[in-house]
């Protein structure tokens, strides 16, 4: 009875009217993991978050953001380790050092380069307590090459400042370390110039990361002896913003950038696009797997290419569009389902983990930390992706999880499976299909739009019997508040970020799977994940 009136409810608030789609012809699903990605190493899901901001989402000693560590708990306790957090970007390789500072950092601000980023940066001793703050986390700690690699303030800080970050992540709280943001962009125009693009090339570049990191190493041997060993010492490394820049990553790993073996992971970044750039838009650009197959496939040809020098492969700092992301795209339940589908892919692809990127007051930001007087404190939709392809992937602690695309016709939709050691579990469907719950401007509820579904029929081997649905749903593709996994809200204003089960959605649907074959009607956009049995 109860059940009933849930299911009434929800299909109300879910579909609205159905426009339901033909059946298409079945999608093979493979018994055994063939053509799919190695196990997937624990972590994959995890953060980067920018430098100045870091004080924001993780607070300090006195007063720890619970909010950040709520939702960082979330995703662990679906995965079976806590997200790891690269602490890094633009503002890394601003930050000087000031010993008398009192408050953690000290950002000034310049219109004319940015609006969304402090671009003069003192950090003083209290910065770092920030590594504190969040239990069985761990963290890459980014140094400053920008200004460290020619200017003697820049200097200092790295001699400064690589005591007090080995301190702080001592007693397994590091990940690695990384120095230099993006240094294949140092030598761009306007917004950084730090370094001469005439003189700005590999082999002056591999030589100024050699020198910073040695001086690195011999400050840690100072301060903690413990962690400049072989096993606990190293590297994410080169952290360019993409494969195509001024400097080029095969180049750099052949003019010796791993010349004293300390590099642990390759890290290369990924936006889709540009927050301004013309022509953007969600259905094209974000709502659409081949977009996400074209974005990713050059940075795959390079890590083929570096195979040779046996180092796992990272997105070291993804996100939907650069420059913080755009409003009405990178904010909306659409980027949330962008998110799962080029996590998913990456996975599907063998990446070894992606860092999604995060600052206050960020369009694209899956949390706001903090409340600002740009945008009020809370989970965000982006973050609802996360936690879908956290689920997607399951423990990946206790299962060698592997997962393989299934191709489907159009670009607005996408599919995946995972397997638990060998054994097919799980199917992901995503229907990126634009749906706005705004029509012209305006949200009518109830929308005078029907909403469109799809029929998906899968052929699995005949011994599944049941498949359980979850849901990642919300009103719309344009929607940013009222998004819901499986029931589930991370809502900052019900339980700070702990997960609360709501009692209007839909959520146990079963469905018998009869000789082999299922079909499951995925409302566009929106996402599913089958469970099998
Ligand atoms: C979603 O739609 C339902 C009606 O179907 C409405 O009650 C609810 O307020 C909407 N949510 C948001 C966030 O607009
Ligand atoms: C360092 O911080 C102290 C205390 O806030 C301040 O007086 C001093 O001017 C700062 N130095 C620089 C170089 O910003
Ligand atoms: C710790 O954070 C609180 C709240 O933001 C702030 O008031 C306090 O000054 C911070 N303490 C230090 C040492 O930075
Ligand atoms: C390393 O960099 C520092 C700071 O720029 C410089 O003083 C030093 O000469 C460099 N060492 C080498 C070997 O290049
Ligand atoms: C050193 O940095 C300054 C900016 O602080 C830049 O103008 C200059 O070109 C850099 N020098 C070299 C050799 O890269
Ligand atoms: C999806 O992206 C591809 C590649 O950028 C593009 O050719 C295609 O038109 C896009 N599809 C839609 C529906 O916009
Ligand atoms: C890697 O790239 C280099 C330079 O572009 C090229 O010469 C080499 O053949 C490539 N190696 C492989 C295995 O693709
Ligand atoms: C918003 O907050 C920032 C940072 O605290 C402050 O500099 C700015 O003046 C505030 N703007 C308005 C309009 O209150
Ligand atoms: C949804 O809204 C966007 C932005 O207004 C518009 O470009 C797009 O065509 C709309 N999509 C649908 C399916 O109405
Ligand atoms: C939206 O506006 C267009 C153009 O004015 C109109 O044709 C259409 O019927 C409107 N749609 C709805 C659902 O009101
Ligand atoms: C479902 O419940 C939540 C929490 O009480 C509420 O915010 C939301 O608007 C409800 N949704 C609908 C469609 O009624």
């Amino acid at each position: 009875m109860a059940r009933n009136l849930f299911t009434l409810v929800s299909v109300g608030f879910a579909l609205g009217i159905r426009a339901q789609s033909q059946a298409s012809s079945p999608i093979l699903v493979s018994r055994t993991p063939a053509g799919a990605s190695n196990p997937i190493p624990e972590a994959f899901v995890s953060y980067s978050i920018e430098f100045a901001f870091f004080p924001d989402f993780a607070g300090n000693i006195s007063s720890p953001n619970t909010f950040s560590d709520n939702l960082l708990n979330n995703i662990g306790s679906l995965t079976g380790t806590k997200p790891y957090i690269r602490v890094g970007g633009n503002t890394q390789d601003y930050a000087l050092y000031n010993a008398s500072l009192q408050e953690a950092i000290n950002g000034i601000y310049n219109l004319a380069r940015s609006a969304d980023q402090p671009t003069t940066v003192y950090i003083g001793p209290s910065f770092f307590e920030s590594y504190q703050t969040w239990p069985g986390t761990k963290f890459s700690h980014g140094f400053n090459l920008g200004l460290g690699g020619n200017n003697s303030a820049g200097w200092e800080t790295l001699l400064e400042t690589a005591p007090l970050a080995c301190k702080a992540l001592s007693g397994g709280k590091l990940l690695w370390w990384e120095y230099g943001n993006e240094p294949d962009d140092y030598s761009g125009s306007s917004e950084w110039g730090v370094r001469q693009a005439s003189s700005w090339n590999e082999p002056t570049y591999v030589a100024q990361w050699l020198n910073g990191t040695r001086a690195i190493k011999s400050q840690m041997a100072k301060a903690c002896p413990e962690m400049v060993s072989k096993a606990t010492y190293g590297y994410l490394s080169p952290s360019f913003a993409g494969v195509k820049g001024h400097l080029k990553p095969i180049t750099t790993f052949a003019d010796g950038l791993d010349a004293d073996d300390d590099i642990k992971l390759i890290s290369i970044h990924n936006y889709i696009g540009g927050a301004t750039k013309p022509g953007i838009t969600l259905q094209g650009t974000l709502m659409n797997h081949t977009s996400n197959v074209h974005s990713a496939s050059p940075i795959l040809a390079v890590r083929d290419n570096l195979t040779y020098t046996g180092i796992p492969f990272i997105l070291g700092e993804m996100n939907s569009l650069y420059n913080q992301g755009a409003p009405g795209l990178s904010n909306t339940f659409g980027a949330a389902l962008w998110g799962v589908d080029f996590n998913l892919w990456c996975a599907s692809q063998d990446i070894k983990r992606t860092h999604m990127h995060q600052g206050t007051d960020y369009r694209y930001a899956s949390w706001q930390p903090i409340s600002t007087n740009k945008t009020t404190k809370g989970t965000k939709a982006p973050y609802y992706g996360n936690i879908a392809v956290a689920a997607m992937l399951g423990d990946l602690t206790r299962n060698s999880v592997q997962v393989v695309n299934l191709p489907l016709e159009n670009d607005e939709e996408s599919a995946y499976a995972a397997y638990n050691d060998g054994t097919l579990r799980r199917i992901a469907v995503i229907n990126m299909r634009e749906y706005n719950y705004t029509v012209n401007g305006t949200s009518s509820i109830p929308n005078p739009v029907p909403r469109p579904s799809q029929a998906y029929t899968f052929q699995v081997p005949s011994d599944y019997s049941r498949v359980t649905l979850r849901r990642l749903a919300a009103n719309g593709s344009d929607a940013i508040t009222g998004i819901t996994w499986d029931g589930w809200s991370y809502n900052w204003e019900l339980q700070q970020g702990k997960p609360v089960r709501l009692h209007n959605i839909t959520v146990g649907e079963t469905m018998r799977v009869k000789r082999g074959s299922v079909t499951v009607e995925v409302p566009d956009s929106s996402a599913v994940i089958l469970d099998l049995a």
